[in-house]
Formats: C-alpha cells, sequence, structure tokens
C-alpha cells in the first residue's frame, strides 16, 4: 500500500513534515510551512511506460570501477568574461548546472545576459529563457548594454515542459540560462511557482535535460545568503556550482562568490562594478577598495587578505571616541562583531589598553565583508592607532591572526599577500614572525621591509614609535 506522503514544506529550507506547524523544526523560521501536493514524478520518457515504477524488477547490479585510470577533465567553455570565468574555475562545464543566487536587483540578470552574448557572439548557441521579462524587454536591455547584435535566442515562458521541448533537437542550445527558477512551474505539481516543491521539479527536470544533453544549464535563483526565498538550500544541493552574487546598496561594486563548486575551487571570488553600460570587470580589486584611502589618518589600516586565490587589499578604519555613562557602543561594518570584541579584550588583557569608557566603531572601507581571521592585526593596529591617535607608519599593511594570549599567529599565503602589497607600491608590513609556509617565507619582497610580530605587545609598541629593531631590510 502506498504511504501518504508528507506534504506540509518549509518553504524556507525545504523540510518536509506530516503536519503543519507554526514553526519549521528544522530551521527555526516563523509561518515558512505550506502544504503541498505531494510529487508524482518528472514527464520525461519512462523507460518503459506504463509500469508503475514502484514495481519490484530483477535487480542488475552496478558496475564496480577501479579508482586507477584516466579521467580527462571536464570540457569547458570560456564565457569572455574573465572574472565570471574565474569564479567557476576556467569556464562552464558541459553537462552540468550552475546557480547564481543573489538578491533582486543586484544585477544577475545583467551578467547572464552579458555572459550569454558573449557566448554567443563566439559562436555558442546559447538560450537565454527568462520567466520575468519579456522578450522585447530583454532586447532593450541587450541593446542599453551594447549586446543587440549578439546571435542570442529568447524566449519569455515559464512552463518547463514547454521550455524543454523547445531544447531538443540537433541545433539544441549548448548553453540554456533560466531566469528565474522561481518563476518555473512543472504543470505535473498544483503548487504554485516559487514554492519549494516547484521550485525543486523544475529545477530536476532542467538539471536531467542539461546532463542528458551535455547543456550547461545556468539556473538565476532571487536568494538570500540567509536563503529566506523559497528552494535556495534546496537548490543549493542539486547543482554543480553555486555563486552568490553579493554587493552592498550604495556601492558600485559588486563581488561574485563561489561557495560550492564541483569542477574547481569554491571561495573564489569576482569582481565587477555596475556601471550605466552594464557589469564591468575588476582586474585590480585591491586599487578600488583601496580608493580615497587617506595615508596619515590615526585609526586607519590596511589588511593585505586573501579572497578565494586572490590577494585583496582593503582599508581597515577605527574610530575610538570617549562614550557618555553606560554601556559604550561597539559598532562594527563589514566584520565579525564577536571578533571585534575578542580583540578589543585581549588588547585590554595582555596590554593594558582600555577601551572601557569608549565607543569604538569598527569599518571596513568599500563595503567589503571580511570573513578572514588573518584581518585581527589589521583591525587591532587599527584600534590600537585611533586609540593613542598615533598614524601609522606610511605605506604600511597587516595581516595575521591574534590569539587570546596575545600571540600573533601564522596565516596561509603569507608571500601572495606580500607580494600584493609590495605590487601596490607598499612599503612596510606587519607579519606574524611566524609563518605557516616556514620560515623561508618570511623573505620580503623587493622594495617592502617587514616587522615580524610575535605578541600585540610588540604591535603596540610599534604604534607607539618604538623603533624595535624589527624591521628587517628587503632583499
Ligand atoms: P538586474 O540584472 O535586473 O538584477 P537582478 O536580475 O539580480 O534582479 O539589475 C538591475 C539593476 O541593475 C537595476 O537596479 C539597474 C541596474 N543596472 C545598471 O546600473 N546598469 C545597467 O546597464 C543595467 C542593465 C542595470
Ligand atoms: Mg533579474
Amino acid at each position: 500500500m502506498a504511504r501518504t506522503v508528507s506534504s506540509y514544506i518549509c518553504q524556507s529550507c525545504g523540510a518536509a513534515s506530516g503536519k503543519w506547524a507554526g514553526r519549521c523544526e528544522a530551521c527555526g523560521a516563523w509561518n515558512s510551512i505550506v502544504e503541498e501536493a505531494p510529487r508524482e514524478g518528472g514527464f520525461a520518457p519512462r523507460e518503459k511506460a506504463g509500469a508503475s515504477g514502484t514495481r519490484a524488477r530483477r535487480a542488475r547490479a552496478v558496475p564496480l570501477e577501479p579508482m586507477q585510470g584516466d579521467a580527462a577533465p571536464p570540457p569547458r567553455r570560456t564565457t569572455g568574461i574573465a572574472e565570471l570565468d574565474r569564479v567557476t574555475g576556467g569556464g562552464l562545464v558541459a553537462g552540468s548546472a550552475l546557480l547564481v543566487g543573489g538578491d533582486p536587483g543586484i544585477g544577475k540578470s545583467t551578467l547572464l545576459l552579458q555572459a550569454a552574448a558573449a557566448l554567443a557572439t563566439a559562436g555558442c548557441r546559447v538560450a537565454y529563457i527568462s520567466g520575468e521579462e519579456a522578450v522585447d524587454q530583454i532586447r532593450l536591455r541587450a541593446a542599453r548594454l551594447g549586446l543587440g547584435a549578439a546571435p542570442l535566442l529568447l524566449a519569455a515562458a515559464t512552463g518547463v515542459r514547454d521550455i524543454l521541448a523547445a531544447l531538443e533537437g540537433p541545433e539544441a542550445p549548448e548553453v540554456v540560462i533560466v531566469d528565474s527558477i522561481q518563476t518555473m512551474y512543472v504543470d505535473t505539481l498544483d503548487s504554485a511557482p516559487g514554492t519549494v516543491a516547484q521550485v525543486r521539479a523544475a529545477a530536476h527536470e532542467l538539471i536531467r535535460h542539461a546532463k542528458r544533453r551535455g547543456a550547461a544549464l545556468l539556473l538565476v535563483g532571487h536568494v538570500t545568503k540567509e536563503g529566506t526565498i523559497a528552494g535556495p538550500r534546496v537548490l543549493e544541493h542539486m547543482v554543480d556550482t553555486v555563486l552568490y552574487f553579493e554587493g552592498e546598496r550604495g556601492y558600485h561594486y559588486r563581488i561574485l562568490r563561489a561557495t560550492k563548486n564541483r569542477f574547481g575551487p569554491a571561495d573564489e571570488i569576482g569582481v565587477f562594478e555596475m556601471t550605466g553600460k552594464g557589469l564591468v570587470e575588476v582586474a585590480n580589486p585591491s586599487a578600488l577598495f583601496l580608493a580615497g584611502h587617506a595615508e596619515g589618518v590615526a585609526g586607519s589600516a590596511v589588511f593585505a587578505g586573501i579572497e578565494g586565490s586572490r590577494p585583496l587589499l582593503v582599508e581597515i578604519q577605527a574610530l575610538v571616541t570617549p562614550a557618555p555613562p553606560g554601556s559604550p557602543r561597539r559598532a562594527v561594518v563589514g566584520w565579525d562583531a564577536g571578533r571585534l570584541a575578542m580583540v578589543l579584550a585581549v588588547l585590554a588583557a595582555r596590554c593594558g589598553l582600555s577601551f572601557g569608557a569608549a565607543d569604538v566603531y569598527l569599518n571596513v572601507a568599500g563595503g567589503l565583508r571580511i570573513g578572514e581571521p588573518g584581518a585581527d592585526l589589521a583591525v587591532a593596529a587599527a584600534l590600537v592607532s585611533a586609540l593613542l591617535e598615533r598614524e601609522l607608519p606610511e605605506g604600511m599593511v597587516a595581516f595575521g591572526e591574534i590569539g587570546l594570549g596575545g600571540e600573533v599567529r601564522a596565516v596561509a599565503q603569507h608571500d601572495t599577500r606580500l607580494r600584493e602589497a609590495a605590487k601596490l607600491g607598499f612599503r612596510h608590513a606587519m607579519v606574524p614572525a611566524v609563518s605557516a609556509e616556514g620560515e623561508k617565507a618570511l623573505a620580503a619582497p623587493k622594495g617592502l621591509k617587514i616587522a615580524p610580530l610575535g605578541h600585540v605587545r610588540d604591535l603596540v609598541r610599534l604604534v607607539a614609535g618604538e623603533d624595535l629593531g624589527l624591521t628587517r631590510a628587503a632583499q
């Protein structure tokens, strides 16, 4: 006898349960559970029509193969947009599915239209299917972007069955873009487009088509990092690559970040700038994030960070002001508030620097979000510099993690960070005295003097202007 399938689905995380509840037990979201009709299977031709799918048949043992052997890397198609190629790990993989998530209005459609046009111009058969805009609207957008002449195939459709029918045949598109997955619907389901069941079923059908035909599928998902809109978490498991398109309101640059990639490194970023003529690649993001960086201001430090495989220099600003009686303020933009509290506590406990009677503001200039613990030393430098009202030596970068004992710990890619700093004309670097790569990595690139720090005490003395005799000459 067929079991009744649970049909209450959390629209936030996709968890299924047998009864309705006000709060999802899996993810804790309120009012996110919706009753959905159970799924009745896809509509791609069954191998044997009529058989009731669940009927027992003789098992055919799956072949077990030895691990040794040569496997060719998957064929890739470069999009011609270098930053997108970098994030995908070298271009689109045939027979793979890629999800581009991001807040509405961030520029997903623009990016994919530009990529589609570039691919089509390079001779690839590309279909751009929009469930959100009419074909004429897409044409207008393309014309505005100066891409009106690209031999791109367009459709405005939302029915997955009809869309798949258009993607068959000998001239079938090799790259298919579906914008957005939340607007697609599968007609074997009763639920509305955008519900988890629909998103999952539509994605499943489209991905199956892509794998079968060897097409590269790009799905747009209106998704925030917290996954507040239907289906994101469900989709992440189904696709091969997940890219998030992020950007702060009020800033023009956008960051495309790989969070999952079965065919390349995750955590890689691509940097774009949104202009009147669409998205423009930013080849040197450090220069962008350091634009406007004022030398000789107390409370400012430059962090030599790493995003994915790429070094990225950003300015960290701290402001320390006397607090009115009561609890002092701690405001952070672009960094983790818990980590700021930790650095403040370490400076107080290990160096006797008290921020207790002060409001502390910390800002990562340019609106970038930093997740790396390697920013500790630069943050501490900015804080100490602000507190002592002494600017840091001119042209100085810093990186290193700070432990609770006040020790400055090694971080990965010591060398890469220093090389980027030297390339951008920095002359000094505060670095951990130990490097993750061993003593050899402590050599400085030409033009850069380094101050290897073992403890935050050294940092305080350095900011206070003491010559620690730490600075090694360039080699
Ligand atoms: P869009 O790609 O439609 O966002 P999404 O698909 O993620 O919802 O981008 C919309 C925003 O981008 C819109 O606010 C206008 C802006 N934009 C530009 O600044 N320049 C341009 O050339 C284009 C096409 C859009
Ligand atoms: Mg869009």
